[in-house]
């Protein structure tokens, strides 16, 4: 059998990809969640409570899982609740975007970190950091959305920064910065119009997509981004 872990697995897309692994066979998965709480159950599912900005629960959870194959981190804002995306300058927040930093850039780094041992017992593991195509500064042609924006580019930077460290002490693994689409969840239905909601992934069919890039992948991909269609997207 081999071990997923899934920090996130409460949100709309960590969700449909731990039921994938789980309907697929094969996997065991530990997911984790925050707010939300344990939402289904299945034999082979194994839920732990997390706050991705404490890192000696970080370091706990990795001694849950000895050996790890795939670690998916999809934790993610977009907004909270006293403040969206910024459409202009004027809408520049420092506590929000520290906040957003907090949640989209440093748990890779703190995952990293802490699961070194697991991946090392894993077969060739798999590391994927949920990143957005609007963190590549090359395609930025729109602007807006200042602090996601900021924070996926720099969680790029993590990625690409950790993977040339493990090539030297991890050289079986992969780890890439993953676009999965715009997927209807909790985190992008609100900023969602009607002509936007039309080119959408559900949550599934995003999962489906991630897993069909994940079996592609080797350890010469590592340090790359990626998007749902397996399309390398420029930093
Ligand atoms: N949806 C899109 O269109 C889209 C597009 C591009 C990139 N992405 C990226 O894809 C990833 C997944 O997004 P999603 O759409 O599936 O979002 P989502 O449904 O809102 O899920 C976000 C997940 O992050 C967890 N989380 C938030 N704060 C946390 C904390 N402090 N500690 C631990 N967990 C925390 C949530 O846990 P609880 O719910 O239990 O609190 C939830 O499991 C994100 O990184 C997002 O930036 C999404």
């Amino acid at each position: 059998m081999k071990q997923a872990v899934i920090i996130g697995a409460s949100g709309g897309l960590g969700g449909a990809l731990a039921q994938q692994l789980l309907q697929q066979g094969g996997w065991r998965v530990l997911g984790t969640y925050h707010q939300s709480g344990p939402l289904w159950n299945h034999p082979l599912m194994t839920w732990h409570s997390l706050d991705v900005r404490a890192e000696n629960a970080i370091a706990a959870l990795m001694t849950q899982a000895p050996k790890i194959d795939l670690l998916i981190n999809t934790t993610g804002i977009l907004s909270s609740s006293h403040q969206g995306p910024e459409k202009s300058i004027r809408q520049f927040n420092a506590e929000h975007m520290m906040a957003s930093f907090e949640i989209n850039t440093v748990p890779i780094l703190n995952l990293g970190k802490h699961a070194q041992a697991s991946l090392k017992a894993g077969h060739q593991p798999i590391v994927v950091a949920l990143s957005a195509r609007v963190g590549s500064i090359a395609d930025n042609d729109l602007g807006g959305w200042y602090s996601y924006r900021c924070a996926k580019a720099a969680l790029n930077m993590a990625v690409k920064t950790l993977a040339i460290e493990w090539q030297r002490s991890l050289p079986k693994a992969t780890l890439i910065a993953y676009h999965p689409g715009t997927v209807r969840t909790a985190l992008s239905k609100p900023f969602l119009s009607d002509d936007t909601a039309r080119i959408t992934l559900s949550p599934e069919e995003a999962a489906q997509h991630c897993l069909r890039v994940l079996e592609r992948l080797t350890p010469t991909d590592t340090g790359t981004f990626w998007d749902w269609q397996g399309q390398k997207i420029p930093w």
